[in-house]
């Protein structure tokens, strides 16, 4: 890349409030994300997907599009990403610190009422989608060809997505207030596999009966987005119950993890259709 070049490109990354994903850019440029570029390889790692080569892949809930763009990298012949929630926050008005987000919760909690859904707030311009800008950059300097579908995968019209061999839907689920639509709408756009990436439970002694936990208000990472959270056997059984043949699991709680009062993990499961 040209110099000039190099750095208009790195002046539009840093021009973005907030990056969920660290992207490889290119020529030493890498997106500053939450999720850090090492920890974004081991998850990709971790969902154990087959050879990809010929394969057309969807990233329902990709946000800022590394796993799309690494499907892409790893010989998928066609890559799409939904988005909906974050590209539709604006970030750049969200300003507050730590503390003051904090005391915010609080006085909420203490008022009783829960924080108000990202759409009540002045954050809220699905007209516009500014949380979109990161991926439109890091999909144009990656001459990516990953498609992009800007609609809420709950209301959109399945027919317009289509179907796709492997459907990935990583940390989706415990956002959704109804997740065995959700997974029905997932298994109606799968072809062959999907891969769901959730925040799960642990009820000790239960472990053979199918659970879920609610989240009524922030409990969940103090995140008003989040409603529910399965244990392994609810996740099988509501993947079965969407129309998927057989699931497997590719990952179990560690030892700390299951010492937590009410002990939670990250579940991976793959879904065969
Ligand atoms: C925790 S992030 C996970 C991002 C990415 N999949 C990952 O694992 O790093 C959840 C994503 O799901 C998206 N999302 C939540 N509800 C959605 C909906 N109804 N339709 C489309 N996207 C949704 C959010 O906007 C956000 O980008």
């Amino acid at each position: 890349m040209l110099e000039g070049a190099r750095d208009r490109l790195q002046e539009r990354v840093e021009a973005v409030p907030y990056w969920f994903h660290s992207i490889d850019l290119g020529d030493g440029i890498v997106t500053p994300g939450h999720k850090p570029a090492a920890v974004l390889a081991q998850e990709f790692d971790a969902l154990g997907l087959p050879d990809l080569h010929g394969k057309s892949v969807l990233d329902i809930g990709g946000w800022d599009g590394y796993f799309a763009f690494e499907a892409e990298r790893r010989g998928a012949v066609r890559v799409g990403v939904v988005d909906h929630l974050m590209w539709s926050v604006d970030r750049s008005l969200w300003t507050a610190s730590e503390e003051e987000k904090d005391a915010y919760r609080r006085e909420h909690h203490e008022a009783g009422t829960p924080p108000p859904q990202h759409e009540l707030t002045e954050f809220w311009h699905p007209d516009t989608m500014p949380g979109k800008l990161g991926f439109d950059i890091a999909r144009a300097a990656l001459s990516s060809g990953v498609e992009d579908f800007a609609v809420d995968f709950m209301d959109c019209d399945l027919e317009a997505i289509g179907q796709w061999d492997v459907v990935l839907y990583l940390g989706v689920l415990y956002h959704m207030t109804d997740p065995l639509g959700a997974l029905r709408r997932v298994a109606a756009v799968t072809r062959e596999l999907a891969v769901v990436e959730t925040e799960a439970v642990v009820f000790p002694g239960l472990e053979h009966e199918p659970l879920w936990r609610f989240f009524p208000e922030d409990e969940l990472s103090g995140d008003i987005t989040n409603w529910w959270a399965p244990n392994r056997r609810g996740l099988h059984s509501a993947l079965t119950t969407a129309g998927f043949r057989s699931v497997r699991s590719l990952k179990d709680p560690t030892g700390e993890e299951l010492e937590h009062a009410l002990p939670h993990f990250r579940a991976v499961a793959q879904a065969t259709k």
